[in-house]
C-alpha cells in the first residue's frame, strides 16, 4: 500500500466504520494542538500479576510520556505541527534530518497500541473473523503463538512483535527500536513491547516468559477484531 493510499485508507476508514480507541486516541496536532499522552485504558495495576504496577508506572509514566513531550518540543513551530500523529509517522519516515520526528512520534502510537493491545480480560484463544483468518494465514492459533513468540525473541535488541494485516491474510513482523508497520503500509492489529523496559522489571532476562504470558493472558483479541473490522 502506497503511502496516499493508506492516508485515504485511513480517513474512509474515519469516514465510514466506527474507528477503534486506538486510532482516534493518537490522532494529535489537529487545529494546532499538541500531541497528547492518551489516558491507560485500565488502571496501571489491571495487567498483574503479569505485567507489574512498577512496570507500568515508569513504561507509561516516564517512558510514553517522555516521547510525547519530546515530538511536541520537536514539532514546535515546524511543519510537522498541526498534523496528525499518523501523518507525523509517515511524512518524516525516511526524511532526511526528521529521524528524532519520526523516532518520537512512532513510539507515542507503537505505546498506545500497545496498552490497548493488552486488556486485564485478555488472553485465551481469539474467536470469530479472527480465529478463521489466523487459521488461513497461520495454519492454526497455536501455530501462530510459536511463530509470534519466535519472533519476539529473535528480533535483536530493542523493538515490537507485530500482529498485521497485509491485503486479506495476517502476518507477523518485529521491527526494531521506533520503526511501526503503518510506515510501510502495514495495518497493525496487535503489538507487544519487547524494549527491555517493557519487561525487565518483572522477567528480567527471560523475554519469552514476558511474550507468552501475554499472549496467554493478556491480548486484547476485541481489539484485534476491531482492527480487522476497519480493513473490511
Ligand atoms: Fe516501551
Amino acid at each position: 500500500m502506497k503511502r496516499r493510499e493508506f492516508l485515504s485508507w485511513t480517513v474512509k476508514a474515519g469516514a465510514v466504520l466506527m474507528l477503534p480507541a486506538i486510532w482516534t486516541g493518537c490522532k494529535g496536532g489537529n487545529g494546532g494542538s499538541a500531541v497528547a499522552l492518551p489516558d491507560l485504558p485500565y488502571p496501571a495495576n489491571a495487567l498483574e500479576p503479569y505485567i507489574s504496577e512498577k512496570t507500568i508506572g515508569f513504561h507509561y509514566g516516564k517512558h510514553h510520556k517522555g516521547y510525547v513531550d519530546k515530538v511536541n518540543r520537536l514539532t514546535k513551530g515546524t511543519r510537522f505541527a498541526g498534523i496528525s500523529l499518523e501523518e507525523m509517522i509517515i511524512e518524516s519516515s525516511g526524511k532526511e534530518g526528521a529521524k528524532a520526528v519520526f523516532n518520537n512520534a512512532a513510539q507515542v502510537f507503537n505505546h498506545t497500541f500497545y496498552w490497548n493491545s493488552m486488556s486485564p480480560d485478555g488472553g485465551g484463544e481469539p474467536t470469530g473473523a479472527v480465529s478463521e483468518k489466523m487459521k488461513a494465514s497461520f495454519g492454526s492459533v497455536d501455530k501462530f503463538k510459536n511463530e509470534f513468540v519466535s519472533a519476539a525473541t529473535g528480533q535483536f535488541g530493542s523493538g515490537w512483535a507485530w500482529l498485521v494485516q497485509r491485503d486479506e491474510a495476517f502476518e507477523i513482523v518485529a521491527t526494531a527500536n521506533a520503526d511501526t508497520p503503518i510506515a510501510h503500509g502495514l495495518k497493525p492489529l496487535m503489538v507487544i513491547d519487547v524494549w527491555e523496559h517493557a519487561y525487565y522489571l518483572d522477567y528480567q532476562n527471560k523475554r519469552k516468559e514476558y511474550v507468552e504470558a501475554c499472549l496467554e493472558h493478556l491480548v486484547n483479541w476485541a481489539f484485534v477484531e476491531e482492527n480487522v473490522a476497519v480493513a473490511d
